[in-house]
Order: structure tokens, then sequence, then C-alpha cells
């Protein structure tokens, strides 16, 4: 809801309350004043309570505040309002998730709105007295994660629970395909997930064209908790840290610094708060050498062609993880041939003449293989798709480890140790 019309429905609603008085007949003598409410009795100071929150101008500062945030400022067009994205970049989508308790959105939602307000927030209820920020958020429920459509809940901590509820692994964003005869099949996307607890980090893995364990951008979560990455075996790792009683507000919705625009509804963590008990350099520090041994894990993908290096025109250098196999499951060679192989999976939604509705659906490309040169020829090992993921699910991360330095340092090490003692 816009900013204005729930202000105007608060005044409906105060004018509804206060308009009582009947139409008739001369007006008698004002009543005397009711007496306060006191502690312990039903029934609480409507006014001040609501105003507590609903004063335009605190109101206002919430505004702003948010007007700085990546929610406000991110894009909502562009591809963002489709299926199997609506849920976490939309505010019409996250409502219908939350609301239906469904994986992704029934359908794309072409006029979908950015977050906003009332993306978070709902009233669930007026007794404030119980757990005030909860009752004014619209999920704080443990968070079937999205990205192996998980059927048992992970607690992240109450208010947590929001934000994770998109900042998570994204999942699926595709299930069907058309071969090469324009048949329609389906097909699993993500066959990785989720890891077992107990397996052989030397048996053989294809990563197949059309597969992903890719992470996306939201994976803020399972770092802060210390779960999720490929966990080697034989190996213990660390999930808690100093850090870890907190909650994604403590750091990021604290004190709101006007003159600096961070902190509160900005969502950028106000550093100054940090540091009353440790300098923004050991931050900083601790950010360089999480991001160094990222590199050296992506140095290492490279020269065993795990991966691939490529740096763009502004000279910013990516890794990205090369296929073993075609879609079909073929080994690529890694000599230049005249072999066909389904070398890519290209996006072919349509629209159904019957329903109206998008159809998604790829179709497999056929064409020589001209990255020969940068393939593996062998399947993978188990241990080398973990080094890969564990790579993107740092990667991804966006905050260089700082979320927890410990897991993150362990994650990295471990997979550098095990590619190391498996050439
Ligand atoms: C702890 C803070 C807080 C308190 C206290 C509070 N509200 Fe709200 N309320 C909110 C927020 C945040 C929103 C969402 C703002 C938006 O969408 O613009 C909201 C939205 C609303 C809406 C719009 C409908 C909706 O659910 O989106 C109404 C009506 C409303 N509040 C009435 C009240 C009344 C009446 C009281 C007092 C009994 C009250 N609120 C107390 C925070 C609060
Ligand atoms: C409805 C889904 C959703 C919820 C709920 C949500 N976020 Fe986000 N958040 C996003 C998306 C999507 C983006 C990226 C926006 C873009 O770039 O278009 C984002 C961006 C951010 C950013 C900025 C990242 C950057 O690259 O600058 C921060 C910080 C953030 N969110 C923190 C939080 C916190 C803390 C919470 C809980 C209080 C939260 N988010 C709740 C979806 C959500
Ligand atoms: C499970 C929730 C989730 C799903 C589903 C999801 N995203 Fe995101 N996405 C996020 C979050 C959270 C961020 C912001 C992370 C950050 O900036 O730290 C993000 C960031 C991004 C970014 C980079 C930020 C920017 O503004 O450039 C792009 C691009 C993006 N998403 C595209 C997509 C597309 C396309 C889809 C659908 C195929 C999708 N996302 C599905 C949660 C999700
Ligand atoms: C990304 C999710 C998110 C969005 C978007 C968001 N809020 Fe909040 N808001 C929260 C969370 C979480 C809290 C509780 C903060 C805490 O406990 O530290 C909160 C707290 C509040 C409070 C009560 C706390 C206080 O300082 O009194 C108000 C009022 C409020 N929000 C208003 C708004 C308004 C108005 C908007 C839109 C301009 C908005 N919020 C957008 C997540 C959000
Ligand atoms: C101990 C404090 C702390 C906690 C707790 C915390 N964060 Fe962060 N977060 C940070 C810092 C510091 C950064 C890095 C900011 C930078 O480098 O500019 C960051 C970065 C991020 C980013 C990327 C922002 C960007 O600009 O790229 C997102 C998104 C984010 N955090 C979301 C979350 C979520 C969701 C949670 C809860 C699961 C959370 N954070 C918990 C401190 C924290
Ligand atoms: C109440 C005190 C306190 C506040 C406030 C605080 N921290 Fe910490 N932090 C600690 C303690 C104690 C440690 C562990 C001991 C140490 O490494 O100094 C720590 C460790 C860390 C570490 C790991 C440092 C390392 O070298 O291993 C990071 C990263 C971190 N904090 C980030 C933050 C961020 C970001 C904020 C602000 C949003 C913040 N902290 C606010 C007390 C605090």
């Amino acid at each position: 809801m816009s900013d204005t019309s729930s202000r105007l429905l608060l005044a409906l609603l105060a004018a509804f309350l206060v308009a009582c008085e009947g139409a008739t007949g001369p007006a008698g003598a004002p009543g005397r004043d009711g007496n306060d409410g006191s502690d312990g009795l039903p029934g609480k100071d409507a006014s001040a309570t609501c105003l507590s929150c609903h004063a335009t101008a605190k109101m206002d500062v919430k505004y702003d505040e948010y007007h700085l945030s990546k929610h406000f400022t991110g894009t909502t067009s562009l591809n963002r309002n489709t299926k199997y994205c609506a849920r976490c970049h939309t505010d019409q989508g996250f409502r219908e998730i939350t609301g239906a308790g469904t994986f992704v959105v029934n359908n794309d939602i072409p006029n979908a709105t950015r977050i906003t307000c009332g993306t978070c927030h709902k009233h669930s209820g007026f007794d404030f007295a119980v757990d005030t920020n909860t009752q004014i958020l619209r999920t704080t429920s443990p968070v079937f994660l999205n990205y192996n459509r998980n059927l048992t809940a992970t607690d992240f901590g109450k208010i947590n629970n929001l934000c994770v509820t998109c900042h998570q692994i994204r999942g699926v964003t595709a299930e069907r395909y058309t071969d090469s005869l324009g048949v329609i099949r389906t097909f699993n996307q993500l066959p990785f997930f989720p890891f077992p607890a107990t397996k052989d980090d030397n048996a053989p893995v294809n990563y197949q064209v059309g597969q992903s364990f890719s992470v996306h951008d939201g994976n803020q979560s399972n770092l802060f908790k210390g779960i999720n990455a490929y966990e080697y075996t034989g190996q213990t790792y660390t999930r808690t840290w100093q850090h870890s009683a907190n909650s994604c507000t403590t750091c990021h919705m604290n004190t709101y610094d006007p003159i600096r625009k961070v902190g509160g509804h900005t969502l950028i963590p106000n550093q100054v708060a940090c540091e009353s008990c440790h300098d923004g350099a050991r931050i900083s520090t601790i950010q360089e050498a999480i991001d160094l041994k990222r590199i050296e894990l992506g140095e290492l993908l490279t020269a065993r062609k795990v991966f691939r290096k490529s740096t763009n025109s502004s000279g910013v250098v990516s890794y990205s993880a090369v296929q073993t196999h075609d879609f079909y499951g073929r080994l690529f060679a890694t000599t230049a041939s005249t072999t066909l192989y389904a070398t890519a999976l290209v996006s072919a939604n349509t629209v159904s003449p019957t329903t109206g509705l998008v159809v998604y659906g790829n179709t497999v490309t056929m064409a020589t293989d001209a990255n020969w040169a940068t393939r593996i020829g062998r399947p993978w090992k188990y241990g080398e798709l973990g080094a890969a993921y564990n790579y993107g699910y740092i990667n991804s991360e966006l905050s260089k480890g700082v979320h927890n330095p410990v897991y993150a340092m362990q994650v990295l090490q471990r997979s550098i140790d095990w590619l190391n003692a498996n050439p």
C-alpha cells in the first residue's frame, strides 16, 4: 500500500472511531473525559499505541530510509517478474508465495511492483505488548528452502526468517525442454542437491549442459548459519562465530544516520556502531583475506579445467564452470571435431493459445563444440563439483565472508586442500 493510501485509510479509521454522534436533535453538552486505561485491564490507548509507529513524521523517516535501500532502487522489470523470480523480486510475488505457501508463483506477474513497506509488513494483530516487531511483519515462520524445495523448514530466528525467505539459494529456473525432435520433456536442472551427508568425494559426476549448481546472489542466510556448503568427508566444520546470535537486523537495521545515509531501513550497516567494539579496518582486513582465498580457489579450478577464467572489457575477472558433457550426456572431446553436440539449452518460452499463460520451455541447440580447448575430457570427481559449488557459495554471497568468517575460510581452504591432495 502506498504511503498516501495507508494514511488515508488511517484517517478514515480514526474518523470512524470518532464519528458516532446522532444526526438529529441539538447536540448535548460534551461529556467529561473518560479515565485513562490502566495496566492489567483489557484494552489499550489506541491513539498512543498506533502513533508510536504511525505518526506521520516517523513514517516519513522510514520512507526516506527505504528510498536509499536496494529494495527500492533495485530492479523489478527485466525478467525478474517472471515465474521463477517474482517470489523474491516483487511485492506481489512475495505476498503470493507467503500467502499460498508455495515455492514459486503461479505465473508471471507482468505489472508487478518493487519490494515495499507492505511486502515485509502486515499487521497480524494489535496486541503489541506480546512481540511488537513480529506483530507487524508479514512472515517470521521458519523457511522452506527453495533450492531443493525442501519440505523441512529451517529456522533462522524470528525476524531473520523474513529476510531469509528471499535471501537464500534460488532454486530451479527451468523444468522442461524441447528435444531435437520437437518433443517436450521434463528434466531435473538441479540434480546435485541436496549433497548427501555421507558421500564419496572421488566418485565420478557429470556436469552436463542444462544442469545448474548456481547459488544466486541471495545466499547470505546459509553462510550466516554455516550450512549448505559442500563439506568434505571426514572434515568437521565450525558453524557458529562471534555474531551468530545476532539477527540480520542487528547490523543491517542499526541506528539510522541521516548524514551518512546508513542504518535503519536503508539496510546498509551503520559501521560506526561496529566501531564501538572493533575498528573498521578489522572488517575490511578479513574481507580482503577471504577474497584472496576465493581467487586462489578460482585459479586452482581453472588450472584443472573445471573453471574457465575470463576478463571483461573493464578488466573484471570472473570464473565459470565448464561442462564436462553435453545435454544428452556425451563427453565433450578435448580436440577440435565435426561432431554435433547438444551444446546449449536456449530459453524458449511460449504463450499457450488455449490459456494465454506462459509455457516455460527450453530448446536444445545442436552445434560443433567451439570450447574444446577448455574442456577437461573426463567426468568431474564429486570433490571437484563441491569445490566449484563452494566457489559460487562464497562469490555470490557478496559480504566477502563477513557473515561468518570462520565457516567461509574453512569452506574455501578445505576445497583447496582437497584439490591439492587429489590431483
Ligand atoms: C510497531 C509499529 C506499528 C504499530 C504500533 C501500529 N502499526 Fe499499523 N502499520 C505498521 C506498518 C509498518 C504498516 C505498513 C505500512 C505501509 O504499508 O505503509 C502498518 C499498516 C497499517 C494499516 C494499513 C493496512 C495494512 O495492514 O497494511 C492500518 C490500517 C494500520 N496499520 C492500523 C494500525 C492501527 C489502528 C494501530 C494501532 C492499534 C497500528 N496500526 C499500530 C506499523 C505499526
Ligand atoms: C521480498 C524478498 C526480500 C525480503 C523479504 C528481503 N529482501 Fe533484501 N533484497 C531482496 C532483493 C531481490 C534484493 C536485490 C534488489 C535488486 O538488486 O534489485 C535485496 C537487496 C538487499 C540488500 C542490498 C544488497 C546489495 O547488493 O546492495 C540488503 C543489504 C538486503 N537486501 C537486506 C535484507 C534484510 C536485512 C532483510 C530483512 C529485514 C531483507 N533484505 C528482506 C529481496 C528481499
Ligand atoms: C529465493 C529468492 C530469489 C529468487 C527466486 C531469485 N532471486 Fe535474484 N536475487 C535475490 C536476492 C536476495 C538478491 C540480492 C542479493 C544481493 O544483492 O546481495 C538477488 C539479486 C539478483 C540480481 C543481481 C542484483 C542486481 O540488481 O543486479 C539479479 C540480476 C537477479 N537477482 C536476477 C534474478 C532472476 C532473473 C531470477 C529468476 C530467474 C531471480 N533473480 C530469482 C533473490 C532471488
Ligand atoms: C525488507 C523488509 C522491510 C521493508 C521493505 C520495510 N520494513 Fe519496516 N521493518 C522491517 C523490520 C524487520 C522491522 C523490525 C526492525 C527491528 O526489529 O529492528 C521494521 C520495523 C518498522 C517499524 C517499527 C520500528 C520502529 O522503528 O518504530 C516501522 C514504523 C516500519 N518498519 C515502517 C516501515 C515503512 C513505512 C516502510 C516502507 C517505507 C517499511 N517499514 C519497509 C522490515 C521492513
Ligand atoms: C555482524 C553483522 C551482520 C549480520 C548479523 C548480518 N550482516 Fe549482512 N552484511 C554485514 C556487512 C558488514 C556487510 C558488508 C557490507 C560491505 O562490505 O559493504 C554485509 C553484506 C550483506 C549483503 C550484501 C550487501 C552488498 O552491499 O553487497 C546482504 C544482501 C546482506 N548482508 C544480508 C544479510 C542478511 C539477509 C542477514 C541475516 C541472515 C545478514 N546480512 C546478517 C553485516 C552483517
Ligand atoms: C558489542 C561489541 C561488538 C559490536 C557492536 C560489533 N562487534 Fe563484531 N565482534 C565483536 C567481538 C567480541 C568479536 C570477536 C573478537 C574479535 O575478533 O575481536 C567480533 C568479531 C567480528 C568479526 C570477525 C573479526 C575477525 O578478525 O575475525 C567481524 C567480521 C565482525 N565482528 C563484524 C562486525 C560488524 C560488521 C559489526 C557492526 C555492524 C560488529 N561486528 C559490531 C564484538 C562486537
